[in-house]
C-alpha cells in the first residue's frame, strides 16, 4: 500500500466519526486533504456539517467542494478537529507545522470538542524531535527573537540548526497570519513540555508545533490496517 493510500485509509476512519448537524474543525496538509475530499462527498450526498478551515488552502479546496463554512469568530465551538502531523507518539504528543498552518491549527483544535490525528505509519516515532519543530514568530525583530529560541533551546537542553523557513524561489515563508516560521532541527526533544512553556515566553514567538495534551485519537494506517491510539485521559 503506497503511503499515500495509508493516508486516505486513516481518514475513511475518521470520517465515520462525522455526523449530521456537526460544527467541524478541518486540517492542513496532505493527509486532511483525504479527509475533506471525504467530507465533500458526502456533503454532495446530503450530508448537513459546517467547517473551520485551519488554512486558505483548505479553505480553498473546501469551497471547491461545495462544503459550508464558518469562522471561529461566528462558531467559537467546535464538535471535532480532524487533522495530519508530522510527527506523534503513542501518548500524542505531535509536532505540527510542517505546511507552515501551525497557529490557526491549534487554535483549531483547541476550540473542539475533540481532536483526532489521521497519519501514515512514517509518522509514528517512540520521541518526538527527528521532525524539525516549526515555531511561529512575528516579523518584527525577527532575528532578535531568534537569539531567544536559541536560547530557549540550550536551557531546554536542545540543540540544533534553527532556520527561517523559505520558498523555494528564497524569499521567506509567509504564514496566513503573516508570520515567519524558524525550523528547529533538534534531533530528540526530550522534554516537550519545558521546550514549549520556554520558546513561548519569547515575546516574539507567536506559537510552536508542539501539540501537547491536545489529540484525543490518532488513526495510524500501516498495511495491514489502522491502528487507533487514544491519549491518556481519552474517555471516548
Ligand atoms: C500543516 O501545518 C501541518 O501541521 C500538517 O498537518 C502536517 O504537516 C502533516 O502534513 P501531511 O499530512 O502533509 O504530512
Amino acid at each position: 500500500m503506497s503511503p499515500d493510500e495509508m493516508k486516505r485509509q486513516a481518514a475513511l476512519k475518521a470520517i465515520e466519526l462525522v455526523e449530521p448537524g456537526m460544527r467541524l474543525g478541518l486540517g492542513t496538509g496532505s493527509t486532511a486533504r483525504h479527509f475533506v475530499d471525504l467530507l465533500g462527498a458526502k456533503v454532495k450526498a446530503g450530508l448537513d456539517v459546517i467547517c473551520v478551515p485551519t488554512s486558505n488552502v483548505t479553505r480553498v479546496q473546501a469551497e471547491s467542494l461545495g462544503i459550508r463554512l464558518t469562522t471561529l469568530d461566528e462558531t467559537p465551538e467546535l464538535d471535532l478537529t480532524v487533522d495530519g502531523a508530522d510527527e506523534l507518539t503513542d501518548d500524542l504528543a505531535l509536532i505540527k507545522g510542517g505546511g507552515g498552518a501551525l497557529l490557526r491549527e491549534k487554535i483549531v483544535a483547541m476550540a473542539s470538542d475533540r481532536m483526532v490525528v489521521i497519519a501514515d505509519l512514517s509518522k509514528r516515532v517512540p520521541r518526538l524531535g527527528a521532525f524539525p519543530l516549526p515555531v511561529e514568530i512575528v516579523r518584527f525583530g525577527w532575528r532578535s527573537t531568534e537569539d531567544w529560541v536559541h536560547s530557549c533551546l540550550e536551557e531546554a537542553g536542545c540543540s540544533g540548526a534553527v532556520t527561517l523557513r523559505r520558498l523555494a524561489g528564497g524569499e521567506a515563508f509567509i504564514t496566513d497570519n503573516g508570520n515567519y516560521i524558524l525550523d528547529c532541527a533538534l534531533g530528540r526533544i526530550d522534554d516537550p513540555d519545558i521546550l514549549h512553556d520556554l520558546l513561548k515566553s519569547a515575546p516574539g514567538v507567536v506559537e510552536t508545533g508542539l501539540f501537547l495534551g491536545i489529540a484525543d485519537t490518532a488513526f495510524v494506517a500501516d498495511a495491514n490496517g489502522v491502528v487507533t491510539l487514544r491519549a491518556p485521559d481519552d474517555e471516548t
